[in-house]
C-alpha cells in the first residue's frame, strides 16, 4: 500500500467513526443536510453528489475547519411542492449548520428562499435556476455548479459554428429546460444559427414519441436537448431508435450524456456536449479525484460528483478560515467568495452572485466517455442580472 493510499483509508476509517460517534467529545461535529433526490429520474445525480462531498472530507481525514461531519439526509423526490417542507425537517428538527442541495431547479428556488428567510448556510451542488444567482442571491446561498444558461450558451455557439441555421429545442417544461434552451438561443444567435421549433413535456415525463414525430417533419438542422439522469437515458435511446440521429445532429448540455453512458450505449456515439467537465481533462486535481473516487466507490465518477467534491471544498475553505467556528459568518462568507476552487474541472473562481465563472468544455462520446475535445467557451459567467449584492 503506498503512503497515499495509506493516508486515504486512515480518512475513510476516520469519517466512519465520526458518523458513530456523532455528538461526542468537546468539539461537537459540523452539521451537514443533504437534501437531493435519492429516487427518481434524478436519484443518480443526487447520490454522485453526496458521494463526491463525502470523499472531499475523507480526504481531509474526515475533518473541515478543524472539525468532525455529522450528516443528516432528506430524499427530495425533485418535487417542488415538497420543498419547503423538507428543508425545513434540515433546519428545524436536525438543526443543521449547512444544507447542500439540491438537484432540481424548481426545488432549489423553494429552498432559496427558506434559507434566506432562516440565514441558513445553503451549498448547492446542482440546479442551475438563475434566479438564486440573480435576484434572489444572498451572502449566504452558493453554488459549486453552474447556471443553466452556461452550458447552453456554449453549445449555441459551437452548434452555429458547424452550420446549424435552423434548430429545434426539446426539453422538460420547467425553469432548468427553459433556461437552457435560452442559453442555447442566445449562443446559436451569436453565431448565425435560429431556433425554429420549441418542443417541451412535462417533467418527469418520457413519452417521447409524438415530438420525435414532430422533428422528423419539421427537419431541422439540428436538435437541442435538455435531459439529465433516467429521462436522458431514454431520450437519447429513443432519438436513435427513431433513426434521427442518422441524418439531424442531437446537442445537448452535457447532462444529456453525462453518468449515462453505459445505459445508453451505441445509441449516444459521437454525441456532441458541452458541460464545465469532461474524461481527459489535463487537470492534476482530476487525476487525484478520479482514482480515490474510483477507490471508495468502486466506480466511475462524473459532474454531478465533482460538483459535490467542490461543495464539499467550499465548506472546507469557509471553515478553515474560522478554525471551524460556523458563527463567524461574515468571516466564514468572505473566505468562500475570494478563495479560487481547486476543482477536479479546472480551478475556479465565484462570481458575485456566488456562480462559479468556469471554463465550458466540448465533449464527445467515445465509447462511454465524455472524451474532452477543447474548450468550448473560456472563463464563462452567468450574466445574470437583478443580484442585490
Ligand atoms: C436542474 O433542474 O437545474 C438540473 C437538473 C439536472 C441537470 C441539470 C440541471
Amino acid at each position: 500500500m503506498t503512503c497515499r493510499r495509506r493516508t486515504l483509508a486512515g480518512a475513510f476509517a476516520a469519517s466512519a467513526f465520526l458518523l458513530g460517534a456523532a455528538g461526542a467529545g468537546a468539539q461537537t461535529p459540523i452539521k451537514v443536510g443533504f437534501m437531493l433526490p435519492y429516487t427518481g429520474t434524478y436519484a443518480a445525480l443526487g447520490s454522485a453528489i453526496e458521494n463526491g462531498f463525502r470523499l472531499y472530507v475523507a480526504e481531509q481525514g474526515g475533518k473541515l475547519g478543524g472539525r468532525g461531519l455529522e450528516y443528516f439526509k432528506v430524499d427530495d423526490e425533485s418535487d417542488p411542492s415538497k420543498a419547503v417542507d423538507n428543508i425545513n425537517k434540515l433546519i428545524k428538527r436536525d438543526n443543521v449548520d449547512v444544507v447542500v442541495g439540491t438537484v432540481h431547479s424548481g426545488v432549489v428556488m423553494a429552498m432559496a428562499k427558506v434559507a434566506k428567510d432562516t440565514n441558513t448556510l445553503l451549498i448547492i451542488p446542482n440546479a442551475g435556476a438563475e434566479a438564486v444567482t440573480g435576484p434572489m442571491c444572498a451572502p449566504n446561498i452558493f453554488r459549486s455548479s453552474f447556471s443553466n444558461w452556461q452550458p447552453g450558451y456554449a453549445m449555441g455557439k459551437v452548434a452555429g459554428s458547424r452550420g446549424a441555421k435552423k434548430v429545434a429545442t426539446i426539453t422538460w417544461k420547467y425553469a432548468a429546460g427553459d433556461e437552457s434552451v435560452q442559453g442555447f438561443k442566445d449562443g446559436l444567435k451569436s453565431s448565425g444559427g435560429e431556433v425554429v421549433k420549441e418542443l417541451t413535456l412535462p417533467f418527469p415525463n418520457v413519452e417521447f414519441q409524438a415530438l420525435l414525430t414532430e422533428i422528423a417533419a419539421t427537419k431541422p438542422d439540428a436538435v437541442y436537448a435538455f435531459f439529465a439522469g433516467g429521462g436522458a437515458v431514454k431520450f437519447v435511446k429513443d432519438y436513435a431508435a427513431a433513426g434521427l440521429n442518422k441524418t439531424i445532429p442531437l446537442y445537448g448540455p452535457g447532462f444529456l450524456t453525462d453518468g449515462t453512458l453505459e445505459a445508453q450505449g451505441a445509441a449516444a456515439r459521437g454525441m456532441l456536449t458541452t458541460l464545465h467537465y469532461a474524461d481527459g481533462l489535463a487537470v492534476p486535481r482530476d487525476k487525484v479525484f478520479r482514482s480515490d473516487y474510483a477507490r471508495m466507490f468502486k466506480s466511475v465518477p462524473d459532474v454531478y460528483a465533482v460538483q459535490g467534491y467542490d461543495a464539499a471544498q467550499m465548506l472546507g475553505v469557509g471553515l478553515a478560515a474560522v478554525q471551524g467556528d460556523v458563527k463567524k459568518r461574515n468571516e466564514l462568507v468572505a473566505a468562500i467568495e475570494k478563495t479560487p476552487i481547486d476543482s477536479p474541472r479546472g480551478a475556479f473562481t465565484l462570481s458575485k452572485s456566488h456562480n462559479p465563472v468556469q471554463d465550458i468544455y466540448l465533449r464527445k462520446v467515445v465509447g462511454t466517455e465524455n472524451r474532452v475535445e477543447g474548450v468550448a467557451v473560456k472563463a464563462l459567467a452567468d450574466p445574470g442580472t437583478g443580484c442585490p449584492m
